[in-house]
């Protein structure tokens, strides 16, 4: 129940698009969420019920086919999901709270969820070499592919071990199906403890991901069980809600987000399939258009050091505050996600140059994918944005009475900040061989992707809750990253 995000830019040059008629449908929708955000308060509320109408009935698609609405079954046609704590597709919220009471631990089912016969439940050692391997080749080998099947997630092993061994990790929660006679890793499916404020409330969560079942055991069923399974598990440690994202529509996303791409290697990427050559240019006319300047710019910019936990904890959960949907950072979950590690995760923070200061910092973790049947490329570098966090200047806007005017003041200042750094990020990506750099249009990432030559991508990210009732949060008030 991780992202898709596994998708292709529509096109290499938005200006000259001229690649048929799901293009067309996405400069609309882009353009018509654009109206969105400057429409007066009430009617944006209208517009958006109407938007996640469309979403949902899958009316709104992609140039590949894939929009956000792929595979979105009514009610009735979700045989499992129509069984859990969800919210219903048809359901107006009003008030945020849990679906279902918790359960007292002696009412927890003691049994694990029973397989068909050929399987058995076996616990992944995530810290065993032999075992991450299994694990890896499950994933590389079944995990997300975009609708063409041209592209599929290949995450490397040192990266699934940062994933599923934070703060507070839970080895009953790093769950395996084994074939029982060859003990063959043939499913998984993960949890990781986060605290998650919704709205006003912080909740400790389990994260779930990696849910993949082997290709050949597909439509069988499996993954109810898997899900029914680390549900019981994260009901033993006392816990009743998970937040997780999806390319599919479930029953009902709190949030969608849009992709978008900023290519970084555009030959590549043309060659590789991810994006087109528009027939109006030409590739040296495209290289040219994505190049970017050798050096940073932003005075005061240096890998982050265990030194600043301190200050970027402070800072990310101030900016964070800002959001509907947004992880709770503690020092130890600040030193395990944000510090870099080779080949993983990169974090930077600006230091004031005269005050020592803290003030900015940003991070891009690494997910390339297989590039299915190409002859010449056999792996996409992706970066993808992570959680950064800016100054904001609180007591010059708290001065500002008018809502719409304080919001235009907070973006004009976050905006300003922003573009400099993730400019920034992006030459540190190519620096760092990546070939495209992908940003999900949540926190303020709008306020730059167009500046920055990021183009609309052709998949969307729903965010779920489980047993969480509340209220549809807007893509740009989501604060929350998920790997
Ligand atoms: C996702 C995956 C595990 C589903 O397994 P499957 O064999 O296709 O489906 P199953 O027959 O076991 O189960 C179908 C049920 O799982 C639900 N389901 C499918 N994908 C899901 C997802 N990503 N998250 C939660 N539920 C999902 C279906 O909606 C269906 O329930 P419903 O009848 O209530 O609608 C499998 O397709 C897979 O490994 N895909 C590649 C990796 C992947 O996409 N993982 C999910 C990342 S978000």
């Amino acid at each position: 129940m991780s992202k898709t995000g596994n998708n292709k830019g529509n096109n290499e040059n938005a200006a000259s698009n001229t690649t048929g008629e799901g293009d067309n449908v996405n400069t609309a929708l882009i353009s018509f969420e654009q109206e969105m955000r400057n429409a007066p308060p009430g009617v944006q509320e209208q517009l958006r019920a109407l938007l996640q109408q469309m979403d949902v009935n899958g009316a709104v698609s992609g140039s590949s086919g894939s929009g956000s609405g792929k595979e979105a079954k009514s009610m009735e046609d979700h045989k499992f999901w129509k069984t859990q704590p969800v919210v219903k597709h048809d359901e107006i919220v009003e008030v945020d709270g849990p679906i279902e009471s918790d359960v007292p631990l002696d009412q927890v089912r003691a049994a694990p969820y029973p397989l068909p016969k050929e399987f058995e439940w076996s616990l992944v050692d995530v810290e065993d070499e032999k075992e991450i391997k299994e694990l890896y080749e499950l994933l590389t080998l079944n995990y997300v592919e975009d609708d063409d099947a041209m592209f599929r997630f290949n995450y490397s092993a040192n990266f699934l071990k940062w994933a599923l061994l934070p703060p507070g990790w839970k080895k009953s929660w790093h769950i395996g199906v084994r074939v029982t006679s060859n003990k063959k890793l043939v499913a998984f499916i993960s949890g990781i403890p986060q605290n998650v404020r919704v709205h006003n409330t912080i909740k400790r969560m389990v994260d779930i991901n990696f849910l993949c079942v082997h290709k050949k055991l597909r439509s069988k069923r499996l993954a109810p069980v898997l899900i029914k399974e680390v549900t019981r598990r994260t009901h033993l440690e006392g816990i009743f809600q998970a937040v997780y994202t999806a390319g599919v529509v479930l029953p009902k996303p709190v949030s969608t987000c849009r992709y978008f791409h900023r290519s970084l290697n555009p030959k590549k990427l043309v060659e590789v399939g991810f994006s087109r050559l528009a027939r109006t240019t030409t590739m040296a006319r495209l290289v040219k258009q994505y190049k970017l300047s050798a050096e940073t710019t932003t005075p005061g910019l240096r890998p982050m050091e265990e030194k600043d936990v301190g200050a970027v904890t402070q800072l990310i959960n101030k900016y964070l505050s800002h959001f509907e949907l947004a992880p709770h950072f503690e020092e130890a979950d600040v030193r395990h996600w944000l510090i870099s590690r080779p080949g993983v995760v990169w974090g930077f923070v600006v230091e004031n140059p005269e005050t020592k200061d803290i003030t900015d910092f940003f991070s891009f973790y690494s997910l390339p994918s297989t590039v299915i049947n190409n002859p010449k490329h056999s792996t996409l570098n992706a970066a993808y944005s992570f959680y950064y966090a800016v100054q904001t200047p609180d007591e010059e806007l708290d001065k500002i009475t008018d809502e719409a005017e304080r919001k235009i003041a907070r973006d004009d200042a976050v905006k300003n900040r922003l573009m400099r750094l993730m400019q920034d990020a992006l030459i540190l990506a190519r620096r760092n061989s990546f070939d495209v750099f992908n940003a999900l249009n949540l926190m303020d990432n709008t306020l730059f992707t167009e500046d920055l030559k990021f183009g609309p991508g052709d998949g969307y990210l729903h965010f779920y809750l489980y047993n969480w009732r509340c209220t549809t949060i807007q893509s740009e008030k989501v604060g929350l990253v998920m790997l």
